[in-house]
């Protein structure tokens, strides 16, 4: 049996990403392909599992396709519209799409008044709290909260079509921020709390948001994260921000700046705990979630109303075979796209009840996630490929400990799962009983686009296995041609879908250059998206997803860009020049590695290592921390001046390197690998 590691996927996705640009590694490539394809396990829905499922037929795939608009008008129709649409979809202005135009709606009603009416007594929202605290939210009470903190937002003048910046922890408060945002129709566009200021502050001004809504501090590993304070200082340079919003999660004595901060429980202490839907136009703005490209300069990535509800709906009910008894687990933030679509709008439109945890898996001990499986009869857990590594790790002794037989449906997401990993979710955490969904999406898809449906798809270890009902991808060559089955190539998306991005915010040029301009053919009114992934087809037609093949970076499912931290070490005053590769991490998937130029001279030593770490995580946040350094006195460069990245990528990986008869400066690639071994196990964290 053939065990692929993740150090081989992931030097598959970087030789996928120079073998589709270098010639002469194509011989590699499609060795590597060929050794991951030797991965022949399949698992076909459980018997038990499939004798309740709710879809068991593959006549959806067919049905979806005979009909594709009809087939997602057909889902919308769980929703709760104001107004009916004209049209399902609206291409004309390909690639700016509109779905489900002329409908009016407010997604609140959807997620909460319907339920109120049907079911106020159900729980929406089991919370747990890092430290121990726990606090059942039923859909009556999110309701209540919901109206009571939008009927405070628009006391502070937040109208239809206002951003509304949200940057805290994982509480309660923060899917009600999100909730009350809808309910007016203010875009909101919520930043990670893992972020550093400077980030706060640049999402803030891109979005010109008019208000904050932060915490006191936050807990995290046991240690407060102090987020107002990290606020603050992001405010000392975003004008548009008017009033800031503070919930009080730990207590903790912060700043509160007169005229302008109030506190939470202030705000919606005599507020109504009733307010009507402001109608929003299905195409009107419903979030901003900024995410990394291939430059310093993050995205803001553009969601609408009708179209993303349909298709986060639609998409949770399919891959998790959700039954109104159901207690759904996501591990996400809602910092990032996952908890917005899959802990939020996804879950709340399909009525169930959610846990929300809002610390680290360690906290107190490695067994908290199934702590919290055990305490809530979870039957739904949808997490991270990194995370399930680090359970690998920490070993079967703590799942072990608790009571798992809830479980029905196991997924992950955010990055390609290696066979050994997802043998080891199957054995240990699903024990055989529990289908795993391993989804494929992205922030700017804004829902799962391919993956399995846990009663009809035969699973293969490693896989995503095939595009959802109403989903069309490919994967295709240099030129945009299909590739056959057995090939590898880019992932495209071929079709429309409702979710999808509208355009990049206040940037509809980038949108189009980014995603449209390198395989559509606008003549022939051929519109095709690519997602910047390396993928292969198997010889059933099956993905495997294999990483990006641009200058992002996958770290522990966090996209990072190459740029972003390249431009934070530059700013510090030392550095001279700045490299940054992605390279495989057993654990993380991908970890950063700097390779640095230090300016006039300088040696550099453990402690300016320890100090631009630092600087980086305050220029970005602690997840852009580079895990290995290395001083260089030149970066490898091409005649013409560009920095080698294939070379320092090989260098990282310990590989044997490629080609540097191109280069014009080929002696110091030896010196580079040289300190690059001896820092390697030094500075790893
Ligand atoms: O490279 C793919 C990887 O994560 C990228 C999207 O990142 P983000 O927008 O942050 O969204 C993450 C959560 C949806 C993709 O371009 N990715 C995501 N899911 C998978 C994956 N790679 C392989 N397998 C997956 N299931």
């Amino acid at each position: 049996m053939n065990l692929i590691t993740v150090a081989q996927v992931c030097s598959v996705n970087n030789q996928i990403a120079k073998g589709l640009a270098v010639a002469d590694d194509a011989n590699e490539v499609s060795q590597t392909i060929e050794a991951l394809m030797d991965e022949q396990r399949k698992f076909a829905p459980p018997a038990a599992f499939l004798a309740q499922a709710n879809e068991t037929s593959p006549s959806i795939y067919e049905a979806a396709s005979k009909d594709r608009l009809g087939w997602w008008a057909a889902q919308a129709e769980r929703l709760v519209w104001k107004k009916h649409w004209d049209q399902v979809l609206d291409w004309t202005n390909a690639p700016f799409a509109k779905w489900f135009v002329g409908a009016t709606l407010n997604i609140t009603e959807s997620c909460l008044d319907r339920h109120v009416a049907t079911q106020p007594d159900k729980v929406a929202f089991h919370f747990e709290g890092e430290p121990g605290d726990s606090r059942d939210i039923t859909y009556k009470d999110l309701y209540e909260e919901v109206c009571q903190l939008a009927n405070g937002l628009a006391g502070l003048g937040v109208t239809k079509g206002d951003r509304v910046a949200i940057y805290m922890g994982m509480v309660p408060e923060l899917p009600i921020a999100l909730l009350a945002c809808a309910r007016l129709g203010a875009p909101h566009s919520v930043v990670f709390g893992g972020f550093s200021s400077d980030s706060l502050r640049d999402r803030v001004n891109d979005a010109e948001a008019k208000v904050l809504i932060t915490c006191d501090e936050g807990w995290r590993n046991g240690n407060r994260i102090e987020l107002k304070l990290y606020a603050d200082k992001a405010l000392e340079e975003s004008p548009s921000v008017e009033k800031v919003v503070v919930v009080q999660r730990t207590g903790g004595d912060v700043p509160m700046q007169a005229g302008r901060d109030i506190y939470y429980h202030d705000l919606v202490a005599s507020q109504a705990k009733d307010r009507p839907a402001t109608e929003t136009s299905s195409e009107d703005m419903l979030f901003v979630l900024y995410t990394s490209g291939t430059t310093a300069r993050p995205k803001g990535i553009v969601h609408t109303t009708g179209g993303y509800l349909v298709g986060a709906a639609t998409t949770h009910r399919l891959v998790f075979d959700i039954k109104p008894d159901d207690v759904y687990f996501c591990t996400a933030d809602i910092g990032w796209v996952t908890g917005h679509s899959y802990i939020v709008y996804g879950p709340l439109a399909n009525g169930v009840t959610s846990v929300i945890y809002e610390g680290v898996p360690n906290y107190p001990d490695k067994d908290r996630f199934w702590e919290i499986v055990e305490k809530y009869k979870v039957t739904q857990l949808y997490t991270a490929p990194t995370a399930i590594r680090t359970f690998m790790k920490w070993g079967t002794e703590y799942p072990d400990r608790r009571d798992l037989s809830s479980l029905r449906v196991i997924g992950t997401v955010g990055e390609p799962i290696n066979p050994e990993a997802w043998i080891w979710y199957n054995e240990t955490i699903g024990k055989g009983r529990c289908p795993i969904v391993d989804t494929w999406w992205q922030t700017e898809t804004g829902h799962i686009m391919i993956s399995p449906i846990p009663g009809v798809t035969t699973t293969k270890p490693g896989s995503a296995t095939i595009p959802l009902p109403g989903m069309s991808a490919d994967i295709v060559d240099d030129e945009g041609n299909s590739v056959p089955n057995g090939s590898g190539g880019y992932l495209v998306l071929t079709e429309p879908w409702p979710g999808m991005l509208r355009t990049i915010y206040k940037d509809p040029d980038r949108f189009k250059d980014v995603y449209w301009s390198r395989f559509s053919k606008p003549d022939e009114k051929k519109w095709v998206y690519f997602a910047g992934d390396g993928a292969k087809k198997d010889l059933d037609g099956y993905y495997w997803l294999l990483g990006r093949v641009d200058d992002v970076m996958n770290i522990s499912g966090h996209r990072i860009s190459t740029l972003e931290v390249e431009s934070a070490l530059v700013d510090h005053q030392a550095v001279a020049e700045a490299a940054v590769v992605g390279r495989a991490d057993a654990t993380t998937g991908q970890a950063i590695a700097a390779f640095v130029t230090l300016k006039g001279g300088n040696p550099g030593g453990p402690e300016l290592i320890a100090e631009l770490r630092e600087h980086v995580a305050v220029k970005i946040g602690k997840i852009a921390r580079p895990a290995s350094i290395v001083f260089t006195d030149e970066l490898p460069k091409t005649r013409s001046g560009k920095i080698m990245r294939r070379l320092l990528r090989d260098i990282s990986e310990q590989r044997k390197l490629g080609d540097v008869t191109t280069l014009a400066n080929a002696d110091v690639v030896n010196e580079i690998a040289h300190r690059a071994a001896s820092a390697a196990s030094a500075q790893a964290d």
